[in-house]
């Protein structure tokens, strides 16, 4: 583990590491789960294969995510970081092995149950956003929550649009935005219906550093004042020292993992991988 003390100050990932040391935010908002600290998500020895197994993109895993936890899953392109996020959230089914969302088996659900589930508990940030064209920014936003028959806390709406940067835009289409807007549409969409977890695959790649330092703060608190959990994928250190830990794939295995990791942690351990 990383001694504060030797972490730079003004390091992302800092003061919210000292803050958790010192227990100071999330521990209410954790309470009111059913069972803080347990498991968010679990993967046992799973593999996907492509191609007839000719690709083997993700090797014999087992991992568990905690509740309200935030993890930042690293690697080189090609390493199975994406194939990972969709397999531990139900939007791919591994080829073998077993994914569990807190106690429900991923396997035994048949395609119905899982997109209800998939909606109603897990938000995810594509890599390539996926936004609907013809819906402009506000029904992009609150998509999730029309398909599953909920209405718009409008304070939580209101809250979470502010927060990407995205309010003076609500009435454009996905097409008159920049990459950056539309990644924090995409953001706001999976954080809108205060999912269990969220996983985010490279939410901050097309961001200004101001931008990102915003969209990873609204993560971060996303687990600590409401204890949900977060599995980010990233290729950027200053992001990865927003998580609780960083874990390292290489050829579609998990290699490592830092807890506490800062920018320059992350540096080093990636240096060698
Ligand atoms: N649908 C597919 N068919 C065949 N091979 C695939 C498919 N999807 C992914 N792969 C392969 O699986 C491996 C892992 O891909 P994945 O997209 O998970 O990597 P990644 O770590 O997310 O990379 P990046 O950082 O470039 O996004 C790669 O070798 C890729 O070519
Ligand atoms: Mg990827």
């Amino acid at each position: 583990m990383t001694a504060p003390n030797t972490v730079p100050a003004g390091t992302p990932g800092y003061a919210d590491a000292a803050a958790h040391a010192a227990g100071l935010p999330g521990l209410t908002g954790r309470a009111g789960l059913a069972d803080p600290g347990g498991a968010a998500v679990t993967l046992e020895r799973v593999t996907k294969s492509y191609d007839r197994g000719r690709v083997t993109a993700l090797d014999n895993v087992s991992w568990t995510f905690r509740r309200g936890t935030f993890t930042a899953i690293m690697g080189a392109s090609g390493s199975g970081k994406s194939t990972f996020l969709h397999c531990a959230s139900g939007l791919d089914r591994p080829t073998s092995g077993t994914v569990r969302l807190g106690e429900t088996d991923l396997g035994k659900l048949k395609e119905t149950a899982l997109t209800r589930l998939r909606r109603d508990r897990v938000g995810f940030v594509f890599q390539g956003y996926n936004l609907v064209p013809s819906m402009d920014v506000r029904r992009n936003i609150t998509l999730p929550l029309f398909l599953g028959g909920r209405r718009a806390d409008a304070g939580w709406l209101d809250e979470v649009v502010y927060r990407v940067g995205m309010a003076d835009r609500l009435d454009h289409k996905p097409s008159e935005l920049s990459g950056g807007q539309q990644q924090r549409v995409a953001v706001a969409r999976a954080l809108v219906t205060r999912p269990e977890i969220v996983f985010a695959d490279e939410p901050t790649a097309a961001l200004d550093p101001r931008t990102a330092g915003h969209v990873l703060r609204l993560l971060r608190e996303a687990v600590d004042a409401t204890g949900q959990t977060v599995v980010l994928v990233t290729h950027d250190p200053t992001a990865a020292a927003w998580a609780d830990s960083a874990v390292f794939l290489s050829q579609g295995r998990i290699v490592d993992e830092l807890t506490r990791p800062t920018a320059a942690t992350v540096l080093n351990r990636w240096e060698t991988l």
